[in-house]
Protein backbone atom coordinates (compact mmCIF):
# COMPACT_ATOMS: atom_id res chain seq x y z
CA UNK A 1 0.00 0.00 0.00
CA UNK A 2 2.50 2.47 1.44
CA UNK A 3 4.70 1.71 -1.80
CA UNK A 4 1.81 2.36 -4.11
CA UNK A 5 1.26 5.61 -2.34
CA UNK A 6 5.09 6.51 -3.04
CA UNK A 7 4.95 5.69 -6.40
CA UNK A 8 1.84 7.72 -6.81
CA UNK A 9 3.37 10.62 -4.93
CA UNK A 10 6.35 10.02 -7.60
CA UNK A 11 4.39 10.23 -10.53
CA UNK A 12 2.49 13.27 -9.31
CA UNK A 13 5.99 15.12 -9.18
CA UNK A 14 7.12 13.86 -12.08
CA UNK A 15 3.97 14.82 -14.26
CA UNK A 16 3.67 18.12 -12.56
CA UNK A 17 7.18 18.84 -13.95
CA UNK A 18 7.31 17.64 -17.28
CA UNK A 19 7.11 20.31 -20.00
CA UNK A 20 4.13 19.21 -21.82
CA UNK A 21 1.94 19.61 -18.39
CA UNK A 22 2.59 23.24 -18.41
CA UNK A 23 2.90 23.90 -22.55
CA UNK A 24 -1.03 22.35 -22.21
CA UNK A 25 -1.93 25.78 -19.87
CA UNK A 26 -2.87 29.16 -21.21
CA UNK A 27 -0.28 32.14 -20.42
CA UNK A 28 -1.62 33.81 -17.82
CA UNK A 29 -2.35 30.95 -15.47
CA UNK A 30 1.47 31.26 -15.12
CA UNK A 31 2.17 34.64 -13.33
CA UNK A 32 0.94 33.21 -10.04
CA UNK A 33 3.30 30.10 -10.29
CA UNK A 34 6.41 31.81 -11.81
CA UNK A 35 5.98 34.80 -8.75
CA UNK A 36 5.31 32.00 -6.44
CA UNK A 37 8.46 30.34 -7.09
CA UNK A 38 10.40 33.16 -7.52
CA UNK A 39 9.59 33.84 -4.19
CA UNK A 40 10.59 30.24 -2.95
CA UNK A 41 13.64 30.34 -4.53
CA UNK A 42 15.11 34.01 -3.57
CA UNK A 43 18.46 34.81 -3.96
CA UNK A 44 19.69 31.75 -5.04
CA UNK A 45 18.27 32.57 -8.69
CA UNK A 46 18.33 35.80 -10.85
CA UNK A 47 16.64 36.19 -13.90
CA UNK A 48 17.83 38.21 -17.02
CA UNK A 49 15.63 39.10 -19.61
CA UNK A 50 16.51 40.92 -22.58
CA UNK A 51 14.73 43.96 -24.26
CA UNK A 52 13.30 41.24 -26.99
CA UNK A 53 11.48 39.24 -24.71
CA UNK A 54 7.67 39.34 -24.68
CA UNK A 55 5.91 41.28 -21.76
CA UNK A 56 4.90 38.11 -19.92
CA UNK A 57 7.79 36.85 -19.55
CA UNK A 58 10.64 40.13 -19.15
CA UNK A 59 7.79 41.84 -16.42
CA UNK A 60 9.58 38.92 -13.96
CA UNK A 61 13.06 39.58 -14.77
CA UNK A 62 15.23 40.91 -12.01
CA UNK A 63 17.66 42.23 -14.76
CA UNK A 64 16.39 43.83 -18.09
CA UNK A 65 18.96 44.68 -21.02
CA UNK A 66 20.66 45.06 -23.92
CA UNK A 67 23.46 41.85 -24.48
CA UNK A 68 26.45 44.09 -23.31
CA UNK A 69 24.78 44.87 -19.97
CA UNK A 70 23.30 41.42 -19.39
CA UNK A 71 26.71 39.98 -19.57
CA UNK A 72 28.13 42.22 -17.14
CA UNK A 73 25.87 41.25 -15.11
CA UNK A 74 26.34 37.60 -15.77
CA UNK A 75 29.77 38.05 -14.96
CA UNK A 76 29.20 40.13 -11.37
CA UNK A 77 26.29 38.00 -10.13
CA UNK A 78 26.56 35.65 -6.69
CA UNK A 79 23.41 33.56 -7.86
CA UNK A 80 23.81 30.12 -8.01
CA UNK A 81 21.13 29.95 -10.43
CA UNK A 82 21.27 32.74 -13.59
CA UNK A 83 17.42 31.97 -15.82
CA UNK A 84 18.38 33.42 -18.98
CA UNK A 85 15.12 34.51 -20.89
CA UNK A 86 16.99 35.29 -24.71
CA UNK A 87 18.46 33.16 -26.60
CA UNK A 88 21.58 30.54 -26.75
CA UNK A 89 24.73 32.78 -27.41
CA UNK A 90 23.60 34.53 -23.97
CA UNK A 91 23.28 31.82 -22.09
CA UNK A 92 26.61 30.48 -23.13
CA UNK A 93 28.45 33.52 -22.86
CA UNK A 94 26.81 33.75 -19.35
CA UNK A 95 28.47 30.43 -18.72
CA UNK A 96 31.59 30.94 -20.08
CA UNK A 97 31.40 34.46 -17.54
CA UNK A 98 30.18 32.13 -14.61
CA UNK A 99 31.83 31.29 -11.62
CA UNK A 100 32.64 27.57 -11.18
CA UNK A 101 29.37 26.90 -8.95
CA UNK A 102 27.05 29.10 -10.89
CA UNK A 103 24.69 27.19 -13.43
CA UNK A 104 22.64 28.99 -16.52
CA UNK A 105 19.30 27.80 -17.55
CA UNK A 106 17.73 28.73 -20.76
CA UNK A 107 14.12 27.57 -20.40
CA UNK A 108 13.51 26.67 -24.34
CA UNK A 109 16.83 24.95 -26.05
CA UNK A 110 15.13 26.00 -29.72
CA UNK A 111 15.72 30.00 -28.45
CA UNK A 112 18.70 30.25 -31.04
CA UNK A 113 19.82 32.52 -33.71
CA UNK A 114 19.60 32.65 -37.39
CA UNK A 115 22.60 34.92 -37.45
CA UNK A 116 24.63 33.32 -35.18
CA UNK A 117 23.67 30.39 -36.95
CA UNK A 118 25.29 31.53 -39.92
CA UNK A 119 28.90 31.02 -38.73
CA UNK A 120 30.04 27.47 -37.49
CA UNK A 121 33.44 27.29 -36.32
CA UNK A 122 34.83 25.03 -38.98
CA UNK A 123 33.65 27.74 -41.79
CA UNK A 124 35.71 30.28 -39.78
CA UNK A 125 39.23 28.01 -39.21
CA UNK A 126 38.71 27.68 -43.28
CA UNK A 127 38.46 31.08 -43.73
CA UNK A 128 41.49 31.98 -41.58
CA UNK A 129 43.56 29.07 -43.35
CA UNK A 130 42.87 30.26 -46.60
CA UNK A 131 43.55 33.97 -44.83
CA UNK A 132 47.10 32.77 -44.05
CA UNK A 133 47.97 30.49 -46.95
CA UNK A 134 47.47 34.49 -48.89
CA UNK A 135 49.59 35.80 -46.46
CA UNK A 136 47.13 38.03 -44.85
CA UNK A 137 46.96 36.99 -41.22
CA UNK A 138 50.10 38.41 -39.59
CA UNK A 139 47.97 41.90 -39.90
CA UNK A 140 44.85 40.52 -39.31
CA UNK A 141 42.35 40.59 -35.83
CA UNK A 142 39.54 38.45 -35.64
CA UNK A 143 36.62 40.05 -34.01
CA UNK A 144 33.10 38.21 -33.17
CA UNK A 145 29.80 40.00 -32.24
CA UNK A 146 28.74 38.83 -29.09
CA UNK A 147 25.75 36.67 -31.29
CA UNK A 148 28.40 33.65 -32.03
CA UNK A 149 28.77 30.72 -30.81
CA UNK A 150 31.25 30.20 -28.01
CA UNK A 151 34.24 28.37 -29.85
CA UNK A 152 33.82 30.88 -32.37
CA UNK A 153 34.54 33.59 -29.37
CA UNK A 154 37.38 31.02 -28.31
CA UNK A 155 39.12 31.43 -31.79
CA UNK A 156 38.91 35.13 -31.33
CA UNK A 157 40.41 34.69 -28.34
CA UNK A 158 43.14 32.13 -28.69
CA UNK A 159 43.92 34.73 -32.04
CA UNK A 160 44.15 37.99 -30.06
CA UNK A 161 40.93 38.81 -31.15
CA UNK A 162 37.94 39.98 -28.87
CA UNK A 163 34.05 39.96 -28.64
CA UNK A 164 32.28 42.71 -29.34
CA UNK A 165 28.50 43.84 -28.66
CA UNK A 166 26.63 46.39 -30.87
CA UNK A 167 27.05 48.82 -28.17
CA UNK A 168 30.70 48.73 -27.99
CA UNK A 169 31.58 48.02 -31.54
CA UNK A 170 33.36 51.01 -32.15
CA UNK A 171 35.59 50.79 -28.77
CA UNK A 172 35.89 46.93 -30.37
CA UNK A 173 37.19 48.15 -33.76
CA UNK A 174 39.51 50.73 -32.39
CA UNK A 175 40.72 48.33 -29.50
CA UNK A 176 42.02 45.75 -32.73
CA UNK A 177 43.09 48.63 -34.78
CA UNK A 178 45.26 49.67 -31.83
CA UNK A 179 47.12 46.19 -32.66
CA UNK A 180 46.31 44.85 -36.35
CA UNK A 181 46.00 46.62 -39.71
CA UNK A 182 42.95 45.07 -40.42
CA UNK A 183 39.94 42.91 -39.28
CA UNK A 184 37.82 39.91 -39.82
CA UNK A 185 34.49 40.99 -38.38
CA UNK A 186 32.25 37.87 -37.51
CA UNK A 187 29.01 37.34 -37.87
CA UNK A 188 26.69 40.45 -38.95
CA UNK A 189 28.40 42.38 -41.65
CA UNK A 190 25.85 44.88 -40.85
CA UNK A 191 27.04 45.71 -37.68
CA UNK A 192 30.67 45.32 -39.27
CA UNK A 193 30.41 47.56 -41.77
CA UNK A 194 28.13 50.22 -39.95
CA UNK A 195 30.64 50.88 -37.76
CA UNK A 196 33.80 50.49 -39.70
CA UNK A 197 32.08 53.20 -41.89
CA UNK A 198 30.75 55.35 -38.79
CA UNK A 199 34.90 55.48 -38.35
CA UNK A 200 35.94 56.68 -42.13
CA UNK A 201 36.69 53.61 -43.43
CA UNK A 202 34.98 53.85 -46.91
CA UNK A 203 33.11 50.65 -48.26
CA UNK A 204 35.71 50.18 -50.72
CA UNK A 205 37.94 49.20 -47.93
CA UNK A 206 35.48 46.32 -47.29
CA UNK A 207 35.07 43.12 -48.62
CA UNK A 208 32.31 40.34 -47.95
CA UNK A 209 33.73 36.87 -46.91
CA UNK A 210 31.05 34.44 -48.69
CA UNK A 211 31.54 31.09 -46.53
CA UNK A 212 30.11 29.02 -49.23
CA UNK A 213 32.21 30.32 -52.33
CA UNK A 214 35.91 29.45 -53.02
CA UNK A 215 37.99 31.28 -51.62
CA UNK A 216 35.37 33.63 -49.35
CA UNK A 217 34.17 34.71 -52.61
CA UNK A 218 36.57 37.22 -52.97
CA UNK A 219 39.96 37.64 -55.12
CA UNK A 220 43.48 37.23 -52.76
CA UNK A 221 44.20 41.53 -54.20
CA UNK A 222 40.45 42.57 -52.91
CA UNK A 223 41.10 41.04 -49.59
CA UNK A 224 44.70 42.41 -49.46
CA UNK A 225 43.45 45.83 -50.18
CA UNK A 226 40.67 45.54 -47.86
CA UNK A 227 40.93 47.11 -44.19
CA UNK A 228 37.95 45.03 -43.09
CA UNK A 229 37.04 41.46 -44.22
CA UNK A 230 32.98 41.22 -43.56
CA UNK A 231 31.71 38.02 -42.41
CA UNK A 232 28.61 37.17 -44.77
CA UNK A 233 25.76 36.71 -42.49
CA UNK A 234 22.79 38.92 -40.98
CA UNK A 235 19.86 39.52 -38.62
CA UNK A 236 16.83 37.60 -40.41
CA UNK A 237 14.57 40.22 -38.20
CA UNK A 238 16.60 43.76 -38.60
CA UNK A 239 17.23 42.65 -42.75
CA UNK A 240 13.35 43.34 -42.71
CA UNK A 241 13.86 47.19 -42.63
CA UNK A 242 14.03 48.60 -45.77
CA UNK A 243 15.70 52.46 -47.14
CA UNK A 244 11.81 52.67 -48.48
CA UNK A 245 10.49 52.29 -45.02
CA UNK A 246 12.93 55.27 -43.98
CA UNK A 247 12.12 57.33 -46.90
CA UNK A 248 8.14 56.15 -46.14
CA UNK A 249 8.20 58.21 -42.60
CA UNK A 250 10.14 61.14 -44.13
CA UNK A 251 7.32 61.70 -46.89
CA UNK A 252 4.69 61.05 -44.23
CA UNK A 253 6.00 62.30 -40.81
CA UNK A 254 8.31 64.46 -41.28
CA UNK A 255 8.79 65.39 -37.64
CA UNK A 256 9.38 62.27 -36.86
CA UNK A 257 13.20 61.12 -35.79
CA UNK A 258 14.06 57.53 -37.20
CA UNK A 259 16.33 55.42 -34.50
CA UNK A 260 17.64 51.99 -35.58
CA UNK A 261 19.43 49.36 -34.51
CA UNK A 262 23.30 49.22 -36.11
CA UNK A 263 22.53 45.32 -37.31
CA UNK A 264 20.11 46.85 -39.93
CA UNK A 265 21.46 47.59 -43.27
CA UNK A 266 23.71 50.19 -44.57
CA UNK A 267 21.34 52.34 -46.59
CA UNK A 268 18.84 52.04 -43.67
CA UNK A 269 21.11 53.72 -41.11
CA UNK A 270 22.37 56.19 -43.50
CA UNK A 271 19.06 57.54 -43.50
CA UNK A 272 18.19 57.61 -40.05
CA UNK A 273 18.83 59.77 -37.23
CA UNK A 274 20.21 57.42 -34.81
CA UNK A 275 21.51 54.33 -34.87
CA UNK A 276 22.16 52.25 -31.51
CA UNK A 277 21.60 49.20 -29.56
CA UNK A 278 18.43 48.30 -27.90
CA UNK A 279 19.44 49.96 -24.68
CA UNK A 280 20.75 53.13 -26.47
CA UNK A 281 17.15 53.25 -28.67
CA UNK A 282 15.69 53.54 -25.28
CA UNK A 283 18.24 55.86 -23.67
CA UNK A 284 17.82 57.94 -26.89
CA UNK A 285 13.59 58.17 -26.40
CA UNK A 286 13.91 58.51 -22.83
CA UNK A 287 15.85 61.84 -22.99
CA UNK A 288 13.78 63.74 -25.76
CA UNK A 289 11.65 66.21 -24.79
CA UNK A 290 7.76 65.48 -24.14
CA UNK A 291 5.89 65.54 -27.64
CA UNK A 292 9.16 63.91 -29.71
CA UNK A 293 7.81 60.89 -31.84
CA UNK A 294 10.20 57.97 -33.47
CA UNK A 295 10.08 55.59 -35.98
CA UNK A 296 12.30 52.90 -34.38
CA UNK A 297 14.04 49.93 -36.71
CA UNK A 298 14.05 47.08 -34.35
CA UNK A 299 12.16 43.99 -32.68
CA UNK A 300 8.67 44.21 -32.64
CA UNK A 301 8.15 43.33 -28.75
CA UNK A 302 10.85 46.06 -27.26
CA UNK A 303 9.04 48.81 -30.54
CA UNK A 304 5.56 48.11 -28.45
CA UNK A 305 6.31 48.01 -25.27
CA UNK A 306 8.59 51.69 -25.65
CA UNK A 307 5.07 52.71 -27.26
CA UNK A 308 2.74 51.92 -23.90
CA UNK A 309 5.67 53.40 -21.62
CA UNK A 310 6.18 56.62 -23.30
CA UNK A 311 2.26 57.37 -24.79
CA UNK A 312 1.40 58.88 -21.10
CA UNK A 313 4.46 61.08 -21.45
CA UNK A 314 3.49 62.45 -24.50
CA UNK A 315 5.40 60.72 -26.93
CA UNK A 316 4.57 58.73 -29.69
CA UNK A 317 6.52 55.85 -31.25
CA UNK A 318 5.67 53.38 -34.07
CA UNK A 319 7.55 50.71 -36.04
CA UNK A 320 9.65 51.81 -38.49
CA UNK A 321 7.79 49.32 -41.44
CA UNK A 322 4.58 48.59 -41.57
CA UNK A 323 4.12 45.14 -40.05
CA UNK A 324 6.66 44.85 -36.87
CA UNK A 325 9.31 42.41 -36.97
CA UNK A 326 9.15 39.77 -34.72
CA UNK A 327 12.41 37.26 -33.53
CA UNK A 328 10.77 34.43 -33.71
CA UNK A 329 13.33 32.35 -31.71
CA UNK A 330 13.75 34.63 -28.66
CA UNK A 331 9.86 34.10 -28.54
CA UNK A 332 10.24 31.07 -27.80
CA UNK A 333 10.94 31.75 -24.42
CA UNK A 334 7.58 31.27 -23.13
CA UNK A 335 5.75 31.69 -19.36
CA UNK A 336 5.22 28.47 -19.28
CA UNK A 337 8.93 27.45 -20.09
CA UNK A 338 9.59 29.90 -17.37
CA UNK A 339 7.48 28.52 -14.89
CA UNK A 340 8.90 24.78 -15.47
CA UNK A 341 12.17 25.61 -15.28
CA UNK A 342 11.79 27.18 -11.92
CA UNK A 343 9.48 24.65 -10.85
CA UNK A 344 11.89 21.97 -11.70
CA UNK A 345 14.68 23.84 -9.26
CA UNK A 346 12.37 23.99 -6.35
CA UNK A 347 11.73 20.29 -7.07
CA UNK A 348 16.30 19.96 -7.37
CA UNK A 349 16.04 19.58 -11.32
CA UNK A 350 18.36 22.23 -13.33
CA UNK A 351 16.42 21.39 -16.40
CA UNK A 352 18.09 23.29 -19.95
CA UNK A 353 21.37 23.59 -18.50
CA UNK A 354 23.72 25.77 -20.89
CA UNK A 355 27.24 24.23 -20.30
CA UNK A 356 30.35 25.50 -22.28
CA UNK A 357 33.09 22.76 -22.69
CA UNK A 358 35.74 23.54 -20.63
CA UNK A 359 38.64 24.04 -23.41
CA UNK A 360 36.47 26.37 -24.99
CA UNK A 361 36.10 28.38 -22.35
CA UNK A 362 39.36 29.48 -21.50
CA UNK A 363 39.99 31.19 -24.55
CA UNK A 364 35.97 32.43 -25.11
CA UNK A 365 36.48 33.97 -21.52
CA UNK A 366 40.15 35.59 -22.55
CA UNK A 367 38.13 37.28 -25.81
CA UNK A 368 34.97 38.09 -23.37
CA UNK A 369 36.93 39.86 -20.58
CA UNK A 370 38.76 42.01 -23.56
CA UNK A 371 35.37 42.64 -24.67
CA UNK A 372 34.45 43.71 -21.17
CA UNK A 373 37.23 46.17 -20.77
CA UNK A 374 35.76 47.97 -23.63
CA UNK A 375 33.80 50.68 -22.64
CA UNK A 376 30.09 50.76 -24.05
P1 LIG B 1 21.50 44.36 -28.26
O1 LIG B 1 21.48 45.66 -28.95
O2 LIG B 1 20.48 44.28 -27.22
O3 LIG B 1 22.82 43.91 -27.80
O4 LIG B 1 20.91 43.34 -29.31
C1 LIG B 1 21.16 42.59 -30.09
C2 LIG B 1 20.52 41.42 -30.49
O5 LIG B 1 20.52 41.10 -31.62
C3 LIG B 1 19.97 40.52 -29.61
O6 LIG B 1 19.82 39.46 -30.40
FE1 LIG C 1 19.46 36.80 -33.64
FE2 LIG C 1 18.33 38.83 -34.95
FE3 LIG C 1 16.92 37.49 -33.14
FE4 LIG C 1 18.91 39.08 -32.38
S1 LIG C 1 17.04 39.70 -33.37
S2 LIG C 1 18.49 37.02 -31.65
S3 LIG C 1 20.36 38.79 -34.08
S4 LIG C 1 17.78 36.66 -35.07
Amino acid sequence: MEEAAAATAAYAVQESCSLDHYLSQPDHTMDERIALARARLGTDVILLGHHYQRDEVIRFADYTGDSYKLSKVAAETDAKYMIFCGVHFMAETADVLAKPWQQVILPDLNAGCSMADMAEIGQVENCWDALERAGLTGDLLPLTYMNSTAAIKAFCGENGGLVCTSSNARGAFEWAFARKSKILFLPDQHLGRNTAYAMGIPLSEMVVWDPYQINGGASTDRLRAAKVILWKGHCSVHQRFLPEHVDHIRRERPQMQVVVHPECRWEVCQKADAIGSTERIIDVIEKAPEGSSFAVGTEIHLVNRLAKRFAPLGKEIITLDDAGCLCTTMYRISPQHLAWSLENLIAGNVVNRIQVDEDVKHWARVALDRMLEVQA
